[in-house]
């Protein structure tokens, strides 16, 4: 095996060497958004300098070049994602838009009044409000899977709510405040054994660990660029052909069409049909330039290596007089959210970035977790392949410093 050298992998990301109030960066909001490589931010420059024009449109060498390289970006999510059928991967501008896709073309078609779909307690509102949305507008109900105290979900209760009226299960696969890795093929087989299609949130989860979606059989299977080292406004959908091709389009205008008259329009197959208007083009490259980057280091590294940050910070953190941790489930990734009695998430977050100390405060949206243990918000510190364990004990002296401030 090889060692995981961190201090190398830090050198690639320019950000990691500034200062914030004269403190050396200590980047802890990954889950937020990651930061950018070197090469990924030269491959952004390099297509604005020197490879922009418009993909699928020109017969000119430019636009046939872009467009070589953004389709050739479907193919490294497809073999990140071990999916065999390239037209399974849809770019959207993100989790948010991919989930909303699926709500419109899957949900307006296959849900109707009087059906169930089913989300947890720990969604992000992402994965919530739209389909609260389509439940509104057709009539059909959300059913909701209860979180035990230590974050996991109940399973005895999942099981009872699947029921013939289910047309879906929208489950994150790791929540952003808890950090819980849901166990997704068990609840996938379960699912399956009544015919329901399952929608994966993998937002937190790709970035993470090695994501096979044939292993996990879930039908959609969603995550965002810049969670995982790539650029805002890109994300992916995977989704089952199965289903792409039964969906109705979201979006209308531009690659989606085959032919268009006043009387009229058809539509292209599966993955135009999904991808209205000019595309994120920039956004893809960079994200296919992410996934490069971390494949070389390797998803299981990454993910081996989180671990022991996460247990060293999770240690390191339970010595902090009054500190309450909310998520701590046996499987979990590397998300640490918690409260300092006595001072509230924000101040705790202010007085951190007087260290340089980046952390999120509030309720990281997912107010139905900030319910679930009668919190109006915690503090979340959360890890990418580039923290140390120097930036977890910046973290813990940052808290105590700012606890003797209120004390
Ligand atoms: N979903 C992102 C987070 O958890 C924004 O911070």
């Amino acid at each position: 095996m090889v060692e995981f050298d961190v201090e190398r992998i830090r050198r690639d990301f320019p950000v990691l060497a500034t200062s914030v109030n004269n403190k050396p960066l200590v980047y802890l909001d990954s889950g937020a958004s990651a930061q950018m490589p070197q090469s990924v931010i030269d491959r952004i420059n390099h297509y604005h300098q020197y490879e922009h024009a418009n993909i699928h449109r020109g017969v000119y060498q430019l636009s046939e070049q872009a467009t070589a390289a953004y389709e050739a970006v479907r193919t490294t999510v497809a073999r990140f994602l071990n999916v065999a059928d390239t037209s399974e991967i849809i770019f959207t501008k993100g989790t948010t838009h991919a989930i909303n896709l699926v709500a419109h073309a899957y949900g307006r078609k296959f849900v109707h009044a009087g059906d169930e779909i089913i989300v947890s307690h720990m969604e992000h509102h992402s994965n919530i409000v739209p389909w609260q949305q389509l439940c509104d507008e057709v009539g059909a109900t959300l059913k909701v899977i209860p979180i035990s105290d230590i974050g996991e979900l109940d399973l005895e209760v999942y099981e009872r709510l699947l029921s013939d009226k289910t047309k879906l299960v929208a489950v994150t696969h790791v929540s952003n405040v808890l950090g819980t890795v849901n166990p997704i093929k068990d609840m996938v087989a379960l699912a399956h054994a009544r015919e329901i299609p399952v929608l994966v949130d993998g937002a937190q989860g790709a970035p993470h660990m090695k994501v096979d979606v044939q292993d996990l059989g879930c039908d959609f299977y969603i995550f965002s660029g810049h969670k995982m080292c790539g650029p805002t406004g890109i994300g992916i959908l995977y989704g089952k052909r199965h289903w792409l091709e039964r969906m109705n389009p979201y979006e209308g205008g531009g690659d989606m069409i085959l032919s268009v008259t006043f009387e009229k329009t058809t539509y292209a197959d599966i993955p135009a049909k999904f991808e209205a208007g000019t595309p994120p083009i920039v956004s893809a490259l960079g994200l296919g330039e992410a996934i490069d980057y971390l494949e070389a280091i390797g998803l299981d590294s990454i993910e081996r290596y989180e671990k022991v940050l996460t247990k060293y910070a999770t240690e390191a953190l339970s010595d902090i007089k009054d500190i309450t941790f909310y998520g701590t489930a046996p499987n979990k990734a590397a998300v640490i959210s918690f409260n300092i009695k006595g001072v509230h998430a924000h101040d705790i977050g202010t007085l951190l970035n007087d260290d340089g100390v980046a952390v999120r405060t509030g309720h990281h949206c997912a107010q139905p977790v900030m319910q679930r243990y009668k919190v109006p918000a915690t503090t979340r510190a959360s890890f990418y392949l580039y923290n140390t364990i120097d930036d977890v004990d910046k973290l813990v002296a940052s808290i105590r410093n700012a606890q003797k401030i209120f004390s």
